[in-house]
């Protein structure tokens, strides 16, 4: 009983203390700057990343959700009418197009626009103003060597090797609704073979995938641990692996690939839109884009004077094709090849 006013007067203190700390962080740099959400579609580590040195360099209070680049188009779109994000930064241009031509995003024109390599500023222009390159990757697989030769499996070197009778269950892809990887591949396969031969392919390929993961770079990971012995993703994804001292192989398959045109666009409604102009800025800058090699991630940057992390897959090396992102990241068409690769291909017996 005789405790209780002490632990009054103590609590009194602390609300006390409280307040006089609210007060002075509010008059602080960070409160007066303001926040951010941003949406962040690239690995977790990278996304970290940004924020902490961001906020670091602001004092802008960055809150950040981590998601693949067709679920946080997805998640941009059901949030449309009572935006919650401010800016979208990171993942494949295709979903990033579809939000710009269905008036999701908004046009800006950033001083740094003249400072980007060509491809990051023709994405701009296609998109209208609306979404801008950041990076740029080719597709590819890796495989894990010592899977591979315990199993007999004879080293993949072409897409259509994929389809061999020894990798059934063995190849592991993401599910091109949710992952931009995925999509890449689905319009790559299209875009090489044509739409007929390509969902003949990809229906072939459905016997040999063991699972459509959520996230693009899943099957990478998977392939360093052995737990598939092909996965299908960015090149720069499967590097990663390599990196860390997995058993893994790179492949830039000889038929060819597609790639992508990492993209970043500011969410129309944005309650902090000033802030997102800054962190748009920002990200377009040398010093923004090495983050990016800091944190393992092997992208060719799409700013000119940003150096090129020497383990990024050398793209004029690959042999890439001539990927129309104005088609494949249309509205009409991106929803029309999931559909049909829903109806397709996801839901055949194998
Ligand atoms: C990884 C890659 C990025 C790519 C992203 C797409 O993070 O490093 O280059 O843009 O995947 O993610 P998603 O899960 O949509 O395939």
């Amino acid at each position: 009983m005789r405790e209780l006013p002490r632990r009054r007067v103590l609590v009194g203190l602390a609300g006390v203390f409280g307040l006089a700390c609210g007060l002075f962080s509010a008059a602080g740099t960070a409160q007066a700057q303001g926040s951010l959400v941003l949406y962040c579609s690239v690995q977790e580590e990278w996304c970290r990343a940004m924020v902490t040195a961001f906020e670091r360099e602001t004092g802008i209070k960055v809150s950040m959700t981590r998601k693949s680049s067709g679920e946080t188009y997805a998640q941009v779109k059901a949030e449309a009418a009572n935006p919650r994000g401010d800016i979208w930064w990171g993942g494949t241009g295709d979903p990033h197009m579809q939000a710009a031509e269905e008036g999701l995003t908004l046009e800006y024109k950033s001083p740094k626009l003249a400072e980007l390599q060509d491809w990051a500023v023709r994405q701009w222009e296609q998109s209208k103003g609306r979404t801008v390159g950041v990076y740029s990757g080719a597709l590819g697989f890796g495989y894990n060597t010592n899977e591979i030769k315990a199993k007999g499996i004879p080293e993949p070197k072409c897409w259509a090797d994929l389809l061999g009778a020894k990798l059934k269950d063995e190849v592991q892809v993401a599910d091109p609704n949710s992952s931009g990887t995925a999509y890449t591949l689905l319009a790559t396969i299209v875009q090489i073979m044509g739409e007929q031969k390509g969902f003949d392919y990809l229906k072939s390929l459905h016997k040999n995938v063991n699972q459509y993961t959520k996230s693009g770079a899943a099957p990478a990971k998977a392939t360093a641990l052995g737990e598939t012995a092909v996965g299908i993703a960015f090149m720069h994804d499967i590097v990663t692996m390599v990196v860390d001292g997995a058993p893994v192989k790179v492949v830039a398959p000889c038929e060819g690939t597609g790639y992508e045109i990492g993209s970043m666009s500011i969410i129309k409604g944005a309650r902090n839109l000033e802030n997102a102009q800054k962190f748009y800025d920002w990200a377009l800058t040398p010093a923004a884009q090495a983050l990016g090699a800091q944190a393992k991630s092997y992208q060719v940057p799409s700013n000119r004077t940003a150096t090129v992390p020497p383990q990024a897959p050398k793209l004029a090396d690959i042999k890439l094709i001539n990927f129309d992102f104005a088609k494949y990241g249309s509205s009409e068409e991106r929803r029309r090849l999931l559909s049909k690769w829903d109806n397709e291909v996801k839901n055949l017996p194998k």
